[in-house]
């Protein structure tokens, strides 16, 4: 096959293009990267080498730590013909008070793109404002943005569609909350969101969400029953109560969040073959009980597999 399939090369996005939330890609953008990603997985099936970036570089400042994300970016830059490099934030200047902006001027003179886990998502945008090449958010406090469309890869690849399921989000409203809010509204899902109160997401990405199911077909929900908002699921997906940075909280929110743990009794609600998804890593015995996310309706392997060709699409899309 040709490094430059025309899968990959019809459509890549044509102007500089960050990519920090995916409310900004419309869902043909989204859909494209999902056939992108099982063309890069298919490639590495086959065990062909699909080096559409020869030659690139991109660096990684990582304030976050990082398993998957991390690991699947520098495969997949490696896989790709490229060259990617882990910048610990603490490591650099930045730690001595240099600005992100003057941080992200200087890199972008020596990279075609950078990838930054932060804490606040103003850095990462920032990011952007200053660097002169496409800036990836690979998690911030408000998305996740190159872990969605992996999931609705998996959704996808297991139960045949994504338009019309009843996808079914339960804890808390964080940024893997975000964004699979929008992903889903924007594809066409049924999304239901079931967080305890107080821990809603983000009053703007509600109004995306609906903004999104009107345009889609689909449908957005906000519950504050996870009984109610499991029944006829046909995904339960679930995140940790307690995000990288939130840990000030932990104690509270592991009281606040019990009634919300994706165990027996709850997917008892769900369709006979529901999917449990989560983006890892999971906290056993807190949002996810080990019968559960260990039972053959969990799919949390395929999706954090999924990571690697997903990176591949969303990189050969955004980089020129
Ligand atoms: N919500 C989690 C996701 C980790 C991949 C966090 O921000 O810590």
């Amino acid at each position: 096959m040709e490094y430059n399939s025309k899968v990959w090369r019809d459509f890549k996005f044509q102007k500089h293009r960050n990519f920090l939330c995916l409310q900004e890609y419309s869902p043909e953008e989204i859909e494209a990267i999902i056939k992108v990603s099982e063309q890069m997985k298919l490639w590495e099936m086959l065990g062909e080498e699909h080096h559409v970036l020869r030659g690139r570089t991109m660096a990684m400042l990582f304030q976050k730590p990082s398993t998957r994300t991390r690991v699947s970016l520098e495969v997949a830059m490696y896989q790709l013909g490229g060259y990617a490099l882990y910048l610990n934030a603490q490591e650099l200047q930045l730690r001595r008070g240099e600005t992100i902006a003057d941080t992200a001027r200087v890199l972008s003179g020596y990279v075609d793109a950078i990838a930054a886990r932060v804490y606040s998502h103003r850095d990462v945008e920032e990011l952007a404002e200053y660097s002169s090449v496409p800036v990836i958010n690979a998690l911030s406090d408000f998305s996740h943005p190159t872990h969605a469309p992996a999931v609705f890869m998996t959704i996808k690849e297991k139960l045949g569609r994504v338009k019309g399921i009843r996808y079914v989000y339960v804890g808390d409203g964080n940024n893997m909350c975000h964004s699979l809010i929008v992903v889903g509204t924007k594809l066409g899902a049924e999304v239901v969101v079931a967080t305890p109160e107080g821990y809603e997401p983000d009053s703007k990405v509600i109004e995306w969400a609906e903004k999104n199911a009107a345009e889609s077909g689909g449908n957005f929900e906000l519950l504050h029953d996870p009984v109610k908002a499991v029944k006829n699921a046909d995904v339960i997906y679930t995140d940790t109560w307690v995000s990288m940075g939130d840990e000030a909280e932990a104690e509270e929110r592991r009281k606040v969040f019990a009634p919300f743990q994706v165990n027996r009794k709850l997917v008892m609600h769900a369709t006979p073959n529901y999917l449990f998804m989560h983006c890892l890593p999971a906290h056993r015995g807190e949002e996810v009980t080990d019968e559960i996310i260990d039972s053959e309706h969990s799919a949390v392997w395929d999706e954090a597999r999924n990571k690697l060709p997903v990176q591949k699409a969303i990189l050969s899309l955004v980089i020129p």
